[in-house]
């Protein structure tokens, strides 16, 4: 039980002194820390600020992971008047507040934890670190496939016996016994705030038009067996979960509807607008409640798919009171995001009453031949930055890990991850998506509040977002996308303005304690 052995790995005292990226370059822009055996980088991050100073901590393409640098408030150079021919200028209000931090994680597919699980039990437990603890990145959210996604070896569901119409064959699989759950529990124990939501690709081929994992609908309409069967399957999901020790926070209620209908390469099962509304109606939401997975135990979030098809299901079903009612967030997905215009279509819908979140981001393609790329860092940084200004509460990364050719994929639908592992050689390489994520994970915890911001003048390739921590530290992240240095004036953040200077290709975090 790879749990156990696990366990004992764990348990012993972990003595982590902040170690130095071990730099090595590809054929991208940038580079990986590579971590194997012997060493291993640590984030050495100090959350809170004596008062009188400012913390900063700057990552680049060039040269710096989260550098750290300590500057008293009297230092900053107020040099306004000679910046004349500058008037970038930043405005941060902290009594203008909006939404609060749910969370940031990854996916825990098949293929991420197959890929964790082909590394020594030594860099099993970094890899886990390098995520979850205190020296990591703090993930406090994790995505879970129920059954197969694109990123398992094969395609499957959990019952795959024809016409089990009591569910009686319904079992999880060796992916979920085996790696997954032990991992859960891992993370939970190093992240005490850990918390896991589920999403399904797709039914049993058996309930499906198609009698394939790939594309179709659910035999039927809303209301009929199958339907009412599908929602049983996520009530035995659930509930089995919880019996090996993992209880779920929230559940989609389905990855990517619109994808089966339109028709896809991977597993998915298609539901319109009006079939999804109908589905969480009169099926999922009454069995979920019957079965002590109500609003109040399971968070439920729609949708789960990218923002262009926000305006087309949306409305449909939390124009529906009958339907609203079980739903407490709107999860998207980045995949056909367009800056800025995207992100507007989002915060269109935080009226319903229903938080924002985002559900799944990655950047595709073959792994190896990625390493090391910042651009891929600045699109997660972006995507962040652009969510949280419009309302999103969170953000979740797709596969924890993938291997060098960014699979497994029984769909051949190779992707890019935060952490490339080469079991091969016994090491794996975080890629600068890993950094510009920690700009992002260790200093938002769950709760912080966004603080908006303005600016006059702006320079494109600049963007930025500021929020208030629940230890009343302010802090402010800025992303600098052009491949020049950019000087700003920054209102609001000390009790006087202050000129800054952004180095190219960078992002970085500003903090300070209000009183
Ligand atoms: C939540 O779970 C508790 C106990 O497990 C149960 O008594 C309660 O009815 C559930 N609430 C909802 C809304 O399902
Ligand atoms: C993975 O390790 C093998 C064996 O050491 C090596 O030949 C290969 O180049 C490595 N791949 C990458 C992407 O570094």
């Amino acid at each position: 039980m790879i749990f156990l052995q696990l366990l004992t790995v764990f348990l012993v005292l972990n003595i982590s002194l902040a170690n130095d990226c071990v730099k090595r370059t590809y054929t991208a822009d940038s580079f990986v820390c590579v971590c194997d055996a012997d060493k291993c980088d640590t984030l050495d991050i100090q959350k809170t600020v004596q008062p009188g100073y400012i913390a900063i901590y700057d990552s680049d393409q060039k040269s710096d992971r989260l550098e750290k640098t300590i500057v008293p408030v009297g230092q900053l150079k107020n040099r306004i008047d000679r910046m004349m021919h500058n008037k970038f200028t930043l405005n941060i209000n902290v009594k203008h507040l909006n939404q609060k931090i749910l969370g940031f994680g990854g996916c825990f597919t098949d293929g991420a934890v197959l890929n964790i699980a082909s590394l020594s039990n030594g860099l099993v437990k970094s890899l886990m670190y390098d995520y979850f603890g205190e020296n990591g990145l703090e993930y406090n959210i994790g995505r879970v496939p129920v059954g197969a996604s694109d990123s398992s070896t094969h395609a499957y569901s959990l019952d795959d016996t024809p016409f089990d119409f009591t569910l009686s064959h319904f079992a999880l699989a060796e992916e979920d016994t085996k790696y997954r759950i032990p991992f859960l529990r891992i993370a939970k124990m190093l992240n005490p705030e850990f918390r896991a939501f589920a999403s399904a690709w797709s039914a049993p081929a058996w309930m499906k038009t198609t009698l394939s994992f790939k594309n179709g609908e659910l035999i039927g309409k809303p209301g009929d067996v199958y339907y009412k069967l599908w929602a049983q399957y996520y009530v035995k999901y659930l509930n089995t979960y919880l019996d090996h020790g993992v209880k779920f926070w929230g559940l989609t209620t389905l990855n990517n509807p619109p994808a089966g209908l339109r028709g896809a390469p991977w597993g998915t099962l298609g539901m319109t607008p009006e079939q999804l509304r109908d589905f969480v109606k009169l099926d999922l939401g009454p069995a979920l409640k019957a079965a002590g997975w109500g609003r109040d135990n399971l968070t439920l979030m729609i949708h789960d798919a990218g923002a262009s098809s926000m305006d087309e299901y949306l409305p449909v079903i939390l124009n529906d009171p009958e339907a609203a009612k079980y739903v407490k967030g709107i999860a998207y997905h980045w995949y056909d995001r367009k800056y800025p215009w995207t992100y507007g279509t989002i915060s269109r819908f935080i009226g319903y009453g229903a938080f924002l979140f985002s559900s799944e981001a990655g950047n595709e393609g073959v792994a190896s031949e990625h390493l090391g790329g910042w651009g891929r860092a600045e699109a997660y940084a972006l995507d962040i930055i652009a969510g949280l200004q419009h309302w999103s509460t969170g953000w979740t990364d797709w596969a924890l890990a993938v291997d060098t050719a960014g699979g497994p994929s029984w769909a051949e639908s190779w992707i890019d991850a935060t952490i490339v592992v080469n079991a091969t050689a016994q090491e794996y390489y975080k890629n600068p998506m890993y950094y510009a994520l920690a700009h992002f994970t260790k200093f938002l915890p769950i709760g912080s509040t966004h603080v908006e911001t303005s600016v006059e003048n702006a320079r494109r390739g600049v963007y930025r977002v500021a929020f208030i921590t629940p230890d009343n530290t302010l802090v402010l992240i800025l992303l600098n996308m052009d491949e020049y240095e950019i000087d700003l004036t920054i209102n609001g953040f000390a009790n006087v303005p202050f000129t800054t200077t952004l180095k190219p290709r960078s992002i970085r975090n500003m903090l300070i304690a209000l009183n």
